[in-house]
């Protein structure tokens, strides 16, 4: 059986701590990698819109000297002629060596990976997991910070809908680390995330609508882009779309050492004008989606350079 990523629970905090070691020594020593996956093909299939994550892929699998082969839209593919997932999965996986797949429907990677002969990662699975960005956050936590431990935490914004679930969960397997949860009441985290990765292992957290009053106490602070796809109600959206919106002026009470992330990508809730703080990780964030990706593909591949 290949080895998948489909839940960031797939991979021990070992396997993490490698894996963000082996994006460090990429980001070190580009050239040592160049040539490690040399005839090697990735497939991106993408049956819901993206720009980091596929582009990511593809320029990480690039960067290893493999090549690239997928599609950005169903309706692109035999999907739009009614083929399951599984008859798409399993004709790819005759052509390409690992599989990274976006798609709308919970748990789509998983059954893909179930008519795989290759690995599967899962690139998004609708409001469920995102596992390769939790890898993305995690290096970019460790390189801002130093460490994954002894940190107080903010997520801003779409928790219910956000890709913050996997790396709730991710942080939840480290030391020492208080989660702030700031949410309009409809947003909230779910209960089923809270249960498993916060309450069941005694992990101390607070929740609250107000982001100003608790600026102060963060080390990081994760925005997020409230998920206008996932509503079904248009009239929600605008209700709640612009709960929380990030300004110089809202940063002036936070610490000097604040780290400020976001997966991206953004609408309104970070201003462009927090772009020239030092203390904005974000643009960091998306160079470091590129390289743990190269590290996970060399991975889930079998390769060591
Ligand atoms: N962060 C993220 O998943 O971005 P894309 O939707 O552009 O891939």
């Amino acid at each position: 059986m290949p080895r998948n990523l489909i839940d960031i629970t797939d991979l021990s905090v070992d396997e993490i701590n490698q894996l963000i070691a082996t994006a460090e020594d990429i980001i070190a020593n580009p050239v040592k990698y160049q040539d490690a996956c040399a005839h090697k093909q990735l497939a991106t299939l993408f049956f819901e819109p993206s720009t980091r994550t596929r582009l990511s892929f593809e320029s990480a699998m690039l960067a290893l000297g493999g090549s690239t082969l997928g599609f950005s839209e169903a309706s692109s593919s035999s999907t739009a002629k009614g083929e399951t997932v599984g008859d798409t999965i399993h004709t790819v996986s005759c052509y390409a060596d690992i599989i990274a797949m976006r798609h709308p429907k919970e748990g789509a990677p998983y059954a893909a990976s179930q008519f795989s002969e290759v690995p599967i990662i899962n690139a998004g699975d609708g409001g469920h997991n995102h596992p390769t960005q939790t890898l993305t956050d995690l290096l970019t936590i460790h390189r801002e910070k130093g460490r994954l431990n002894n940190f107080t935490i903010g997520f801003c914004g779409d928790l219910k809908f956000g890709p913050v679930h996997s790396l709730v969960n991710a942080l939840s397997r480290y030391d020492h680390i208080n989660f702030v949860l700031i949410s309009p009441t409809e947003l909230k985290l779910p209960r089923y995330v809270k249960e498993e990765a916060l309450k069941k292992k005694g992990i101390p957290y607070t929740q609250t609508t107000d982001l100003e009053s608790v600026i102060p106490q963060l080390d990081i602070l994760y925005m997020t882009r409230v998920q206008k796809e996932r509503f079904f109600n248009e009239e929600d959206y605008l209700r709640l779309k612009d709960s929380y919106i990030l300004t110089p002026e809202k940063l002036e009470n936070a610490k000097a050492d604040l780290s400020i992330l976001h997966p991206l990508p953004r609408v309104n809730e970070i201003t462009v004008a927090v772009d020239k703080d030092p203390r904005a990780a974000y643009w960091r964030q998306v160079k470091n989606g590129k390289y743990i990706r190269m590290a996970l593909i060399l991975k889930l591949l079998g390769i060591q350079v």
